[in-house]
């Protein structure tokens, strides 16, 4: 569902300084994706078509990752002279722009796009400007909204310019606005700065449509969605909360989480019917678990697919690329990379499987290595249908098993296996009966 008549111009000029980072602050990851993509993840949901970026200097990473991410249109605002001024910065994408344009924040990462849907809905139904605001739990530091005791929307102070009766306001600005489009080059040009920060103020703007005679509605939201990250605990304290979303999401799609509060998704994580997860699993990015697979407890898990009815865990690595097929097994200490386990393939303890493919029915022993990484290049091993891997084998890659094979246990298989062969390279078993018992006489006679 997208329009193309509607705009988001999402603020990410800030510096983070709080933050201590190298890494640009909008590009800190909750729920294993930049923050900065959350954002712009809401606005396409409710069907924002276009999205521009307001990026200080230097913010070529940022630039980066919002291009891959489908921003149409990276703005740079040079000097950070306030919020006004930011959005101007993107001034040739507002220019002759009408329909409807929001403004977000990069580091707002936990606004809903049923919220976004709401504010949207409102300037639907005849409201040149709808500024979202929340009741702050202490309102310190935020603009306060001074309303008519409704919706309508009168004012916004900024703490540093209000007067005490103002500061005893709780609700507050969130700084996300909704405009129809065609009024806001209108607005900003004429805000000055003129106040306690000297800076442009984008919440001025509300006065300045209140003096025009625009209609300007303020919006309740939860203060758990507009929470702003400036440092790292409030990094943590977004992925706390969104992670509690996630969970909700998967329980109400139908998996069993057993003890939720220890289970780590990502936000792109997919979880079908009746899958279960045990507690303290972590999920990074990319993974999909389908119908009736289980994920037993103490695994990770990235990049992978898990088919319907497979069992992974516990104590489970599943790294990129890793494919477990319908009811395949993956068992405690094993570790699985770039690999294709087939239907019904058993890999149950204390193995590495890396660049390769286990055939269906195959059954893989404990101490299991493939070899992948000669110290130059990464090479595959193939593992043929019902074949069986002794326990403690190194299979030296590139090599093939055929179905059927049997490799003998401890082997190292540098050469291919034809198919139902066995394949052994242990040395032979030598056996001096007695031996034991005479070394043990002749060391108590010397004592
Ligand atoms: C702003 C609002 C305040 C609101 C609060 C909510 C204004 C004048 N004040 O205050 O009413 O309660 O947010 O958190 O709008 N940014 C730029 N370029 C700039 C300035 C800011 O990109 O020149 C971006 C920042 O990266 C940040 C956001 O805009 O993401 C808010 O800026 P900040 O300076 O933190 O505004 P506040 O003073 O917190
Ligand atoms: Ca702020």
């Amino acid at each position: 569902m997208t329009d193309t008549s509607s705009l988001a111009i999402v603020l990410a000029a800030g510096k983070g300084v709080r933050m201590k980072s190298d890494l640009p602050k909008v590009l800190h990851p909750i729920a294993g994706a930049p923050m900065i993509t959350h954002v712009m993840d809401a606005a396409a949901e409710v069907g924002f078509a276009e999205t521009a970026i307001v990026v200080g200097p230097d913010m070529g990473e940022v630039e980066e990752v919002a291009k891959s991410h489908g921003a149409a249109q990276v703005f740079v605002q040079s000097e950070r002279l306030g919020t006004a001024h930011a959005v101007l910065a993107a001034r040739p994408a507002i220019e002759g722009f009408q329909g409807d344009l929001i403004v977000l924040y990069g580091d707002t990462p936990l606004l809903r796009a049923d919220t976004l849907k709401a504010a949207r809905d409102v300037l639907g139904n005849g409201a040149d400007l709808v500024v979202l605001g929340f009741e702050a739990e202490d309102p310190t530091g935020y603009g306060r909204l001074i309303t008519n005791g409704e919706d309508r929307l009168l004012a916004i102070r900024e703490e540093k310019d209000a007067s005490d009766a103002e500061r005893a306001i709780t609700l507050c600005n969130s700084g996300v606005f909704a405009f129809r489009g065609e009024i806001v080059l209108g607005l900003l040009d004429r805000i000055g700065n003129d106040n306690a920060k000297g800076e442009y103020y984008l919440t001025d703007a509300v006065e300045l449509a209140r003096a025009d005679g625009r209609d300007v509605v303020a919006l309740r939201c939860p203060e758990d969605e507009v929470l702003g990250v400036n440092a790292r605990a409030e990094l943590a304290r977004a992925e706390g909360r969104l992670q509690e979303r996630l969970r909700q999401a998967a329980m109400a799609g139908g998996a069993t989480l057993v003890a939720p509060e220890t289970v780590f998704l990502a936000r792109d994580t997919a979880l079908g019917r009746d899958v279960v997860i045990e507690p303290n699993v972590v999920m990074g990015p990319g993974v999909v678990v389908e119908d009736g697979a289980t994920i037993r407890a103490f695994s990770h898990l990235e990049g992978a697919h898990v088919r319907a009815g497979a069992t992974v865990g516990p104590f489970a690595r599943l790294r990129p690329g890793a494919d477990i097929g319908p009811g395949a097994r993956v068992g405690n200490y094993v570790e699985v990379k770039n690999a294709l386990l087939e239907e019904g393939a058993k890999v149950n303890h204390l193995t590495y499987i890396g660049d390769a493919r286990v055939g269906s029915g195959a059954n893989v022993g404990a101490g299991t290595i493939t070899c992948n990484y000669d110290g130059f290049t990464k090479h595959l091993t193939d593992i043929g249908a019902g074949a069986f891997i002794g326990s403690n084998s190194a299979l030296v890659a590139p090599v093939k098993i055929g179905d059927g094979a049997y490799i003998g246990s401890g082997s190292v298989i540098s050469k291919d296996v034809p198919e139902d062969a066995l394949a052994l390279t242990r040395g032979p078993q030598q056996l001096r009966e007695g031996w034991a018992a005479k070394v043990r006489a002749r060391r108590s006679r010397e004592r």
